[in-house]
């Protein structure tokens, strides 16, 4: 089976190519250069740049993998959460596809697809519990199935990926700035007990990181030579030097710290639940923050202590790509699923459906 799988919901615009269960071509812009300038991503900007660039980018991707509509079996499509202008532009390619080529097309969870991508490098075991951590989502699913995703616990305020980027901004980082930060992290020795772990002291799996943002901003705010500076030439930031940096490097570090070992324990109070009255058989982390070594090594450890196999993705399946959404595609179109041409981007506050058998608008076909 060959599906084209379409991603649009943030800032970076990409189409690719799955055959069988492994990734067979992938075309990406990434428009962070764009919003690096603001701080932060500009839903206006995004929309208009997913508009200028799916077209010849689908283009590039023809021309560089030589396939013609007859060889696409299924077109998915990352249907929400995102943002909806960014959404509508590769719904709206997507559904055009389908209604000229007289293709299947399926609307999909973009969180489901993260948390399914390690499968294009491996087989996955299921039922899971599935750590989503993004720039705009923290989550904790239990997955039964790749059409039945329920949710246990998730962020209140700020994403993992978020306390990252704000913490980011607040030392003189350019967005997003969580691989800096967890780059130089690496380099801060053995992390010190900086910042509080937050929102633990409850029975629940939800997660809050705005006070650890807080925090950090009190702890820097008589602090002012602990910064980086920009390198222009070289396009790079530059930490302090001597002493400064020695210690900013150790904040990170701490930062880091605080982020992943709240996602540990709230992890592990989700597989206790789960396994009170059902088996698990894997763990798998997911998402942009997943490209991150401490929380990779934290949550290894974890693997090792509760012997559930732990999977993620490699570093480039973990951000935005369209892979994980031509291969969420093709596995439901596996089981026979598709979507009418009338589903919809989902806007921001409405529930993108977990449960695709039960969802309105998928039929069998
Ligand atoms: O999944 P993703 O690409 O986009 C969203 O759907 O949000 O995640 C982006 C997030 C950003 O917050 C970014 O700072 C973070 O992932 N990120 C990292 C690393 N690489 C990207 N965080 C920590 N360590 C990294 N190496
Ligand atoms: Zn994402």
């Amino acid at each position: 089976m060959l599906c084209l799988g379409i991603e649009s919901s943030c800032d970076e615009t990409a189409l690719a190519l799955v055959r069988d269960g492994r990734p067979a071509g992938q075309v990406l812009y990434s428009q962070a250069d764009v919003h690096a300038l603001f701080g932060g991503v500009v839903p206006e900007l995004a929309s208009r740049e997913h508009g200028r660039f799916i077209v010849p980018l689908y283009e590039l991707l023809a021309r560089e993998h030589k396939f013609s509509p007859g060889d696409i079996d299924c077109i998915a499509v990352a249907r929400g959460p995102g943002l909806l202008g960014s959404l509508l532009v590769g719904v709206a390619f997507a559904k055009s596809l389908a209604l000229a080529w007289r293709k299947p097309v399926l609307g999909i969870n973009h969180l489901h697809a993260h948390l399914l991508a390690a499968g294009l490098e491996g087989e996955l075991k299921f039922p899971a519990v599935g750590l989503l951590v993004s720039g705009g989502h923290t989550h904790i699913y239990h997955i039964d199935s790749p059409a039945r995703f329920s949710l246990l616990g998730r962020s209140i305020d700020d994403a993992a990926g978020e306390a990252l980027d704000k913490f980011g901004k607040m030392l003189g980082l350019p967005y997003p700035a969580g691989k800096y930060i967890d780059r130089f992290a690496a380099s801060g020795g053995s992390p010190m007990e900086l910042f509080p772990k937050p929102y633990l002291d409850n029975d629940n799996c939800d997660f809050s990181f705005s006070g650890l943002k807080t925090a950090a901003a009190t702890f820097l705010k008589s602090r002012p030579e602990l910064r980086f500076q920009y390198d222009e030439a070289n396009c790079l930031p530059v930490p302090p030097g001597g002493s400064a940096g020695l210690e900013l490097a150790g904040i990170c570090a701490s930062y880091v710290h605080a982020v992943a070992e709240t996602l540990r324990i709230k992890l592990a109070r989700a597989i206790e639940r789960i396994q009170k009255t059902a088996a698990l058989a894997s763990i798998i982390l997911a998402g942009g923050v997943a490209a991150s070594g401490t929380i990779r090594k934290t949550l290894g450890e974890m693997s090792l202590q509760t012997g559930l196999p732990l999977y993620i993705p490699s570093a480039a399946l973990c951000t935005d790509n369209a892979y994980m959404v031509a291969y969420a595609g093709e596995l439901l179109s596996g089981l026979g699923l598709a979507h009418s041409l009338s589903f919809t981007a989902v806007p921001r506050g409405a529930q993108v459906p977990d449960d695709y058998h039960a969802a309105f608008g998928y039929r069998a076909f």
